[in-house]
């Protein structure tokens, strides 16, 4: 199958290439498919951040994440201004490190002004070692283990509490001042209250083209909204905790704007309900979750177009409720760093079944991108070394494991190929790496940064030495050769 656009001309890899001109800097990278510095060279190869993928491969080896700096940047810078632009008040975006969590994705956002939010001790762990100032770092998390509290209290970063459970558990952990040397102080300081946000379900449900609002919704996440009176109650009362603001997220992938303009109305009104139990709470997180696009039918809003109305309905809702202006927070990942990636692979083996279906194969699959197997996703592909040619096949793009559904892309568009090209599957930024696995004991990839023509490595490639170093061979089984 042959893909024309609509005056009938063959496309090819090009056709993915983000609107160019010197202004990159107002295009929303959530809304392009390639990282904003995406080009063609002069020998026909895909070029990002000034740098050859065909070399990079060469470098470093396939299949490999290459992460575009400059992407990533400007949907920080985009975030920030438009809540500058927008909020009278103070505000601070936070980074969702779910989405990518190693240190150099923690330092660029950081360095960009973005706080952290972490989910467990082990990303918390990586952004402390990014060297993101803990109070700009924010532990969620619906099962948070007493070490991981623990770590929490003394590293000073802000504990978003899910649950009663974990309320309890940290009254009586801040309590216990034996247990909380602060990482950072001596040890006779006693430890001041724990900075806390509540996470609360609003009832406010997202797929990724419909919403529903339900008053009471089916949630792993957070307290109960019929709650409300009580929670506030009772940490009103608790001198160990500083609770500091309310938080929520709705959901993932999303594409309509109202969600989150509810969202942040219910929010206004359970400031005001705090209020009336003595509790001052100065911060409101309203998540994360703008859309991207990773196909061209994918039409998410662009990052300012989704931070504007969400200022406009928290100004507007305070002054009708004659409260201050909350610090105003959000945390998105997925928007941020998608499109800032993408992941070049080497094409090997491929097999043709006359009038069914043409596979093929590529260095990687299920272990670094888990994402098509897991929810369906669907991802689009360039040939990097090919990149103006005709897209004159159909092929679907398999993955090397040893499983059928191990499929990149079904029915992907694709010029003619042979073996050693160098596939790039795009948009692979959020959710990739952070999700990969050693699958048939596979190496984890290499990733690297790209930025005015320089590569650096910031993951480095698995060896196999890598694979049996947390393996343990007890004594008894060593040897027996039967
Ligand atoms: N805040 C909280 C509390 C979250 O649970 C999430 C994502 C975010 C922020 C960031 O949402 P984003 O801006 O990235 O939409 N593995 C799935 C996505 C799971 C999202 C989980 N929570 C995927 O690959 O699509």
């Amino acid at each position: 199958m042959v893909s024309t656009h609509p005056a009938g001309v063959q496309l090819s890899g090009r056709q993915y290439l983000p609107q160019t001109g010197n202004n990159n800097i107002n295009i929303s990278p959530n809304q392009e498919i390639l990282p904003l510095t995406a080009k063609v060279n002069n020998q026909d190869h895909l070029e990002i951040g000034g740098c050859d993928v065909t070399t990079l491969v060469q470098q470093f080896g396939s299949p490999l994440y290459i992460l575009d700096e400059e992407t990533l940047r400007t949907a920080c810078r985009q975030y920030r201004e438009s809540f500058q632009r927008y909020y009278k008040g103070e505000s601070q975006v936070l980074y969702a490190s779910k989405a990518w969590s190693c240190l150099a994705v923690c330092a660029i956002a950081a360095s960009e002004g973005l706080g952290i939010d972490v989910v467990s001790g082990g990303e918390l762990y990586t952004a402390l070692n990014a060297g993101v100032s803990p109070d700009k770092i924010y532990f969620h998390g619906n099962n948070k283990s007493r070490e991981e509290l623990i770590l929490a209290i003394q590293s000073g970063c802000t504990i978003v509490v899910d649950n009663w459970y974990e309320l309890r558990s940290l009254v009586e952990i801040s309590g216990d001042k034996e247990e909380l040397t602060p990482l950072s102080s001596p040890s006779s300081l006693s430890p001041s209250p724990v900075r806390i946000m509540l996470r609360l379900t609003p009832g406010i449900e997202c797929h990724t083209h419909e919403y529903i609002r339900t008053g009471h919704l089916d949630s792993k996440f957070g307290f109960d909204p019929n709650d409300l009176d009580e929670l506030f109650a009772f940490v009103s009362q608790q001198s160990v905790l500083n609770c500091v603001g309310l938080h929520a997220h709705i959901g993932s992938q999303i594409f309509e704007r109202q969600p989150h303009q509810d969202l942040a109305a219910v929010m206004v009104q359970w400031m005001s309900k705090a209020a009336g139990y003595g509790l001052t709470v100065t911060e409101l997180n309203v998540g994360g979750g703008l859309g991207i696009k990773y196909t061209e039918s994918d039409d998410p809003p662009s990052i300012e177009e989704w931070v504007k109305p969400i200022c406009e309905v928290i100004q507007q809702a305070c002054a009708a409720e004659n409260l201050p202006l909350p610090k105003l927070l959000c945390e998105p990942g997925r928007s941020l760093i998608a499109t800032a990636c993408v992941t070049a692979y080497t094409i090997g083996s491929s097999k043709v079944i006359p009038g069914i279906r043409t596979y093929i194969a590529v260095d990687g699959g299920m272990s670094d991108n888990p994402r098509p197997i897991t929810y369906q996703s669907v991802y689009r592909t360039v040939v990097a070394n090919r990149m103006s040619a005709s897209l004159t096949q159909t092929a679907t793009i398999a993955g090397k494991h040893c499983e059928s559904g191990d499929i990149l892309i079904k029915d992907a568009q694709l010029p003619k190929t042979e073996s050693g090209d160098i596939l790039v599957v795009m948009a692979t930024g959020a959710y990739n790496y952070s999700m990969a696995s050693n699958y048939n004991r596979l190496p984890k990839s290499a990733a690297v940064v790209v930025a005015n023509g320089e590569a650096n490595l910031i993951l480095q490639r698995e060896t196999y030495q890598d694979l049996v170093r947390q393996d343990c061979l007890p004594e008894r089984l060593k040897k027996n050769e039967g």
